[in-house]
């Protein structure tokens, strides 16, 4: 049995990751402010401390009482909206508290790290990255986690433990649980769509319909959230087991563009929508979709809920039982 903490584990992608590490037969430790989670969220089977990742006393007294082996950091602040007006706040919490938490560790059972980084740490426009593409974040939000990532490599190097840095592309969907799946609105295009259609007269706003894209409007490789947990389950057993460390892209390699989503959601919605086309935000990128080569290497992957079809289900079945 694994002794695992998982940093925001009350929120979305936390609570998924909890899920399957229980049910995985390990015991798991959350560590959450609270500030974008939600106590519902939390599993029941887990330990639970409203902590803040840069309180490092209270972080390494949880590790040395719980001899915990492995920590999932995935508490952070996301919204690059949001973070292209506060760019203080997503230092202060993406960055310095990445190092926080790392210091806690020192010297203590820990040794294994699985950082969640993003897509956002690449240069816009490119369909197919891998993980050794150009890295240029085009939003603050990503320049922050590009730093996250660059800190806990040189840390696991000096300090011999293993790391798995996994970039997600966008999380979408819920549990087939259905006892948990996204609250926190957030900016995600899928959510927003859960949620738009679930009203009387739906309006969607499109941020940028002029893009050199097929059809004008951004292109994602959205992923499911529950084979996103099943990754953090796996990567760990492999890093844990191997002592390899490995950066690794977490996306389907298939591109689904705004207006792509939206007929899927009109489709299983039996909704009409209507749409306001808005000029693109600042730090938004147009295009982006995975190389996921190195992940089906490293551990053996395949994914299980990849059709747009069940991942668009999911959603709005998780926003009618919610
Ligand atoms: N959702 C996506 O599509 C996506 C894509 C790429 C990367 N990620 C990364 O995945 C991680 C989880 O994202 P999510 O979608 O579950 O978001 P979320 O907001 O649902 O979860 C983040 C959790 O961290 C907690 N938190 C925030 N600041 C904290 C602090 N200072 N101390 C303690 N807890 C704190 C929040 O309360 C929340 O429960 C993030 O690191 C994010 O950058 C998410």
């Amino acid at each position: 049995m694994k002794k695992i903490l998982i940093t925001g584990g009350a929120g979305y992608i936390g609570s998924h990751v909890a899920e399957i590490l229980i049910k995985n037969k390990n015991k798991v430790i959350i560590v959450d402010n609270l500030s974008t989670g939600f106590k519902k969220l939390i599993n029941k089977k887990a330990k639970f401390f409203k902590t803040d990742i840069n309180n490092t006393k209270k972080i390494r007294e949880i590790i040395i009482n719980n001899k915990i082996s492995t920590i999932i950091h995935l508490a952070a602040v996301l919204s690059v909206e949001e973070s292209e007006k506060k760019p203080k706040k997503y230092y202060k919490i993406n960055v310095t508290g990445t190092k926080s938490l790392l210091t806690a560790t020192i010297k203590t059972s820990v040794k294994n790290i699985i950082f969640s980084s993003t897509c956002a740490v690449y240069k816009d426009g490119y369909s197919k990255v891998n993980e050794n593409t150009k890295l240029k974040p085009t939003s603050v939000y990503g320049k922050t986690k590009l730093k996250g990532e660059k800190i806990v490599q040189s840390f696991c190097k000096k300090n011999s433990l293993n790391y798995g840095i996994l970039r997600f592309f966008n999380v979408a969907g819920a549990s087939p649980s259905g006892k948990i799946g996204q609250i926190n609105k957030g900016d995600q295009l899928f959510k927003n769509l859960s949620l738009e259609v679930q009203k009387k007269n739906p309006v969607f706003k499109i941020y940028g319909t002029n893009h050199k894209t097929k059809d004008g409007t951004c292109i994602r490789d959205y992923i499911h959230v529950t084979d996103i947990a099943d990754i953090h389950h796996k990567v760990l057993e492999k890093i844990s087991k191997t002592n390899e460390s490995n950066i690794l892209n977490c996306g389907y390699a298939k591109g689904v563009s705004v207006n792509e989503a939206i007929n899927e959601f009109k489709k299983h919605s039996n909704k009409r929508l209507k749409i306001l086309k808005l000029p693109k935000r600042p730090g938004d990128m147009v295009k982006i979709t995975a190389n996921n080569n190195n992940l089906k290497k490293f551990i053996k992957w395949k994914p299980k809920y990849n059709r747009l079809k069940t991942i668009v289900e999911s959603c709005i079945q998780w926003e009618k039982n919610n």
